[in-house]
């Protein structure tokens, strides 16, 4: 298409843009001044107007062993010639099973069945529901409420939402979140911990926090606690409570 000034190709291009709605993106502003990217080999993103980009952070954390692996796309390829898809639902792969068992065998020994999902926000709002329900099956109803962590990320599901601590993803929705929920502190003091080699030796005391939220009576309320070993999506923070959190809830 032949433009006659730049003004009318900007509005083209973002006339283009304008019906995907991109998440976490300042869409107005994307479309404005779009940034494409049109192919990917290795380590290297390739953008539409022929750049090399570093990709530092493996694609959202998923793409670990380089992107285009040719072992990848072949072994995509090859289930894709012979089932591209079957129900879950009353049928059964035996991919999937072979997969499960698997992922039990390098998983932490109580940790032995699997139940699979398509994301992690999916992932986060299934675990909740399971616990839920399994609460619910053996007669404690009573325990409804989760607990998470400030900063915490645990996808945008409502569940995921509701025991996630970052401020700006609640904002919208915060009457409509799951009730009850708290957030124990997070674990990030730069005074305490700058510089430290491997686990910073401070921070032990924070899962004093979830010991107060369990205590007096309240321990019966609580379905589940959710917080991640080590935190990425608000800030990276590495979590010395965690072994002390499991040890505090099995208590409770
Ligand atoms: C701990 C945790 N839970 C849930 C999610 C959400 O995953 P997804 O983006 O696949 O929905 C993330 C994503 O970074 C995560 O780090």
């Amino acid at each position: 298409m032949e433009f006659s000034n730049k003004a009318d190709e900007d509005h083209a291009i973002a006339d283009k843009l304008e019906a995907l709605w991109m998440p976490f993106t300042h869409n107005r502003l994307f479309k404005q001044k779009p940034r494409l990217i049109e192919k990917a080999s290795g380590m290297y993103y390739e953008t539409s107007d022929g750049r090399k980009v570093l990709d530092g952070i493996s694609g959202l954390w998923c793409s670990n062993v380089g992107h285009n692996h040719p072992k990848i796309s072949q072994a995509v390829k090859s289930q894709l010639d012979v089932l591209d898809f079957s129900p879950p639902f009353q049928v059964g792969h035996g991919l999937g099973f072979e997969l499960a068992n698997e992922l039990t065998k390098i998983a932490p020994a109580s940790l032995d069945h699997v139940f699979f999902t398509n994301s992690g926000s999916e992932a986060c709002d299934t675990a909740m529901k399971i616990a839920l329900a399994y609460h619910q099956g053996r007669g404690e109803e009573s325990r409804y409420r989760f607990i998470g962590r400030e900063k915490g990320y645990h996808g945008v599901g409502f569940g995921g939402i509701s025991v996630g601590g970052i401020e700006a993803n609640r904002k919208p929705y915060k009457k409509a979140l799951l009730p009850d929920t708290k957030h124990i502190c997070h674990t990030h003091n730069l005074s305490e911990m700058a510089f430290s080699k491997g686990q910073p030796r401070w921070g032990a005391h924070l899962a004093d926090d979830l010991e107060e939220l369990l205590k007096e009576g309240a321990a019966s309320e609580v379905a589940g606690v959710i917080i991640e070993p080590m935190q990425g999506s608000a800030g990276a923070r590495a979590s010395d409570p965690y072994p002390a959190g499991r040890a505090a809830c099995c208590r409770y």
